[in-house]
């Protein structure tokens, strides 16, 4: 599909009127956009637009970036806890009494959803922030200063899974349609027309970048750090530039960070538990199954052959596998 250019002093609804558009997932009231080549909710599109417009990165900045249930809050929270280990011990984590979101928001589901110039004064170095904007549409600053991206890819199969059955989670939004249907959704899935999506470009994006410059992006799948949580704490701590001593490690540290960022351990803590995020979202709707494979529940074998064969198309030659 062509682009339409960015809004430069353009008014920005007539701007996103002007863009093409499909039912949102969520609330089928409502659209996505296709905006710098992925389908953007609509109520985040002008958030998006803030941040390319205003976010001015720094060196020191570490940038999460995932595409939606692809484990984000986990990586949330075992950057913090890595990047804090010196500051307190995990009893006094400030984890304990605040969700992976609340310390490390995201830019357009949270700071420029809140303000078109949020103020960062609050955050000391190094700022930790998350996003869901593919590599492709990243504010400008992100790419052009030395400041580190680290990207959580999950399986396309439970990623569609987790990602279905979040959107049709009730949420206190009176303005809520109705959610859609899992065909429908996995059918608009293996299309590209997912949020954030196509799933496929939002991926490549960051592999690609990763692999061009892998001291300015780390690469990890949700499937690995389930199989070798140790192995990728100690690359992801490498990269950030705060590598484990040995005398950590004969600690035990990265065991005891591990398994304080578990599922288990971190759906069980209070903040995690009650409340809500992101406005209308229920906190312990982040926390489901937390499993490899459950897919296996919801989709049927000619569902797997069709994603297969899309991943097959689109992800060939790339040396990205699953
Ligand atoms: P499931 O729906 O498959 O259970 P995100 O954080 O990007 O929104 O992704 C949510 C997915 O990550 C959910 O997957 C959730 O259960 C899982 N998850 C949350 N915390 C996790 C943890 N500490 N370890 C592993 N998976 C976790």
């Amino acid at each position: 599909r062509k682009e339409k250019q960015d809004p430069e002093n353009q008014d920005t609804e007539k701007f996103i009127e002007s863009l093409p558009k499909v039912k949102a997932w969520q609330n089928m009231n409502r659209n996505m956009y296709f905006y710098q080549g992925f389908w953007i909710p609509q109520w985040y599109l002008g958030p998006v637009l803030s941040f390319r417009e205003h976010f001015q990165a720094c060196d020191t900045d570490i940038i999460l970036g995932t595409y939606p249930k692809s484990g984000t809050t986990w990586l949330k929270a075992l950057v913090y806890a890595v990047i804090n280990r010196k500051s307190f011990n995990l009893d006094k984590n400030p984890l304990n009494s605040a969700s992976p979101h609340t310390l490390v928001p995201f830019f357009e589901l949270n700071l420029y959803l809140q303000s078109k110039t949020p103020d960062f004064s609050s955050f000391s170095p190094p700022r930790c922030l998350a996003t869901h904007v593919p590599y492709q549409a990243l504010a400008e600053s992100i790419r052009t200063t030395s400041c580190r991206i680290v990207y959580l890819c999950r399986n396309p199969f439970d990623t569609f899974v987790s990602l279905w059955k979040f959107n049709t989670i009730p949420t206190s939004n009176p303005k809520d349609g109705e959610p859609i249907g899992l065909e429908e959704a996995f059918d608009m899935f293996c299309h590209g027309s997912s949020p954030f999506g196509p799933f496929w470009d939002h991926f490549l994006g960051f592999w690609k970048e990763s692999l061009r410059n892998p001291n300015k992006v780390l690469f990890l799948k949700y499937e690995d750090m389930k199989r070798d949580i140790k192995g990728d704490m100690k690359r992801l701590a490498e990269f950030l530039g705060c590598p484990f001593s040995e005398e950590e490690e004969k600690e035990g540290i990265i065991e005891e960070i591990s398994r304080f960022c578990s599922f288990d351990n971190l759906r069980d803590l209070q903040p995690n538990k009650s409340g809500k995020l992101m406005k209308y979202y229920p906190a312990n709707s982040f926390f489901r199954k937390g499993e490899v494979g459950d897919w296996v529940n919801y989709l049927t074998p000619s569902m797997e052959d069709r994603l297969n064969k899309v991943m097959e198309e689109k992800l060939e030659d790339s040396g990205l596998t699953f």
